[in-house]
């Protein structure tokens, strides 16, 4: 792991322990596990500037840059990068903390940019609120 350390002055969205259940047989975690938490963490920005429900529309990007391990510390950051009329753009970072022998180590090991869709009672889109 590279010498990286979680970015300061920001609020993470999720921070969520690397549990033995979701890894793969290689021994890394899988990676629909980390898509799981990313499209999670992406929402949560989205559903508050939605002010109501949203769905996943689109994955735009998603590169895993460094594999998570069981007991790493997984850290999601997510920001609104761009909106449309019901559409909101959403940038997620991960990053996972690894502490062995009274050391800690961190690294940016995946991201991501998300579309989600306001959505009325009726499931279809919704324009969104005034920011
Ligand atoms: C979300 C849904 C209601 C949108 O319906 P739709 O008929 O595609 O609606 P529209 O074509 O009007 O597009 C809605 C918005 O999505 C945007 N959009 C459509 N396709 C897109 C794509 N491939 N990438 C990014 N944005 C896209 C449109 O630009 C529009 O944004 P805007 O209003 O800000 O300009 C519908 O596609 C849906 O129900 N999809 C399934 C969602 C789902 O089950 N997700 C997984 C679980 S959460």
């Amino acid at each position: 792991m590279s010498e990286d350390s979680l970015p300061e002055n920001r609020m993470p969205v999720i921070r969520v322990p690397a549990r033995p259940s979701d890894q793969n047989p290689g021994g890394s975690m899988f990676g629909g596990w980390i898509m799981a938490n990313v499209d999670i963490a992406g929402s949560i920005p989205a559903l508050k500037r939605a002010r109501g429900p949203v769905v996943t529309r689109a994955v735009e990007s998603f590169e895993f840059r460094k594999p998570v391990f069981v007991g790493d510390l997984v850290t999601c950051y997510a920001e609104i990068v761009g909106e449309g009329r019901t559409s909101i753009k959403v940038r997620v970072e991960v990053f996972a903390e690894r502490m062995q022998a009274g050391d800690t180590t961190c690294a940016r090991v995946t991201e991501a940019t998300l579309t989600y869709v306001a959505i009325d009672e009726n499931r279809r889109p919704r324009e969104l609120p005034e920011a």
